[in-house]
């Protein structure tokens, strides 16, 4: 695969530009972090950047050989219309990435006109932004999905990946992110990518978080969907995989819909609104805000039926948060192992986790 990737005005001036904003890495250390996450997905990075508006449009006109395009518009993402039509021209799939937080500063600059022409925008993740839009152009062209509302509101959707041949369930995966906005369900489909091929009908659910409503919006959200994907794919053993605040999440939901979930798996989960809100740490902020808005200040298990997997090194969601619920439960401590690797359906953690579905999901 080969992915062009784009920068527009005053990203040549990165590393010194706003870095309280931006950050401290110049442009071409990015370039060179790109490439680098690039080659590990096997992604051959080519680039460009400009200031001005129509050598951006030629750019996009002329990526030739190339099956996708990550673009950071800078500030034309608020004005140019000819550059969203570029990209709705030359039928790339094309995912907009900003560093910083653009739905949460000026209320311009939550305005894309470029936006609707891409398959998806990634906004307030810092230069990390950039991987994640390489991994979601890789894991769009491995399988197809189906994305499909299940409620009004334009985070009421999710995606449903089937497998070829015999279905062995039905597995819900619910991200994580610190219930933030700028963290979504891309992070969880390259574990539904591998469940797909292992079997199993996978819906990973999108849900209202952060200024859309702290609390109940996305706990109502994901027991929604829930009810949704039973109705869509009915008389399916079904089980729940939940990363950080998704495990939080999943667990809520478990607890709700007990009677038709067989296996509820969390990975790094948060389990400890109140523990979270007062450690002071990274998240702190947003579980107090959870809390603020009457979210219950712990989530229990469904006894026998819950399995916790966390690793010893996780510096976001501390593994005190899966062992405070020894009994009911089976934890496993992954040692070396922190809070992202959880993602990866490469990792040691993995195996078991298949595993453990495969034997409560018959
Ligand atoms: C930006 C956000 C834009 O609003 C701004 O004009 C930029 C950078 C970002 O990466 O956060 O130049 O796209």
């Amino acid at each position: 695969m080969r992915v062009l990737v784009l920068n527009g005005p005053n990203l040549n001036l990165l590393g010194t530009r706003e870095p309280e904003v931006y950050g401290d890495t110049t442009l071409e250390e990015l370039e060179a972090l790109i490439e680098g996450w690039g080659s590990a997905l096997g992604i051959e990075t080519v680039f460009s950047q400009s200031n001005h508006e129509g050598e951006l449009v030629d750019a996009i006109q002329s990526a030739d050989g190339v099956d996708g395009l990550v673009i950071n518009p800078g500030a034309l993402t608020h004005t140019s219309r000819s550059i969203g039509d570029a990209i709705s021209s030359v039928g790339l799939p094309a995912i907009e990435v900003h560093i910083s937080n653009v739905r949460q500063r000026e209320p311009w600059r939550a305005i894309s006109l470029v936006g609707p022409s891409c398959v998806r925008t990634i906004f307030g993740r810092g230069i990390g932004g950039y991987q994640d839009a390489l991994r979601h152009l890789q894991n769009r062209a491995v399988t197809s999905f189906e994305t499909v509302a299940y409620g009004p509101h334009p985070d009421n959707v999710g995606d449903i990946r089937r497998p070829d041949g015999e279905v062995a369930g039905l597995v819900v995966l619910i991200h994580g992110g610190l219930w933030r906005q700028e963290y979504e369900r891309d992070s969880t489909e390259t574990l539904a990518i591998d469940l797909t091929g292992q079997g199993y009908v996978t819906w990973n659910v999108e849900y209202r978080r952060g200024q859309q409503g702290y609390w109940p919006a996305p706990a109502h959200d994901v027991v929604s969907a829930m009810d949704f994907i039973a109705r869509e794919v009915p008389g399916m053993p079904t089980g729940i995989v939940g990363h950080s605040a998704g495990g939080h999440l999943g667990l809520w939901a478990a607890a709700r819909r007990a009677d038709d979930i067989r296996l509820l798996v969390g990975l790094a989960p948060i389990t400890d609104v109140a523990a979270m809100a007062g450690a002071g740490a990274v998240g702190s902020r947003d579980a107090q805000r959870l809390l603020d808005s009457g979210a219950p200040p712990v989530v229990d298990l469904i006894e026998g039926r819950t399995l916790l997997v966390h690793g010893e090194e996780d510096e976001i969601v501390p593994v005190s948060q899966s062992t405070r619920l020894s009994t009911g439960s089976r934890i496993e401590v992954v040692t070396g192992m922190g809070h992202f690797p959880m993602l990866d359906p490469k990792r040691e953690h993995w195996p078991l986790v298949v595993a453990e579905l495969g034997k409560a999901l018959v």
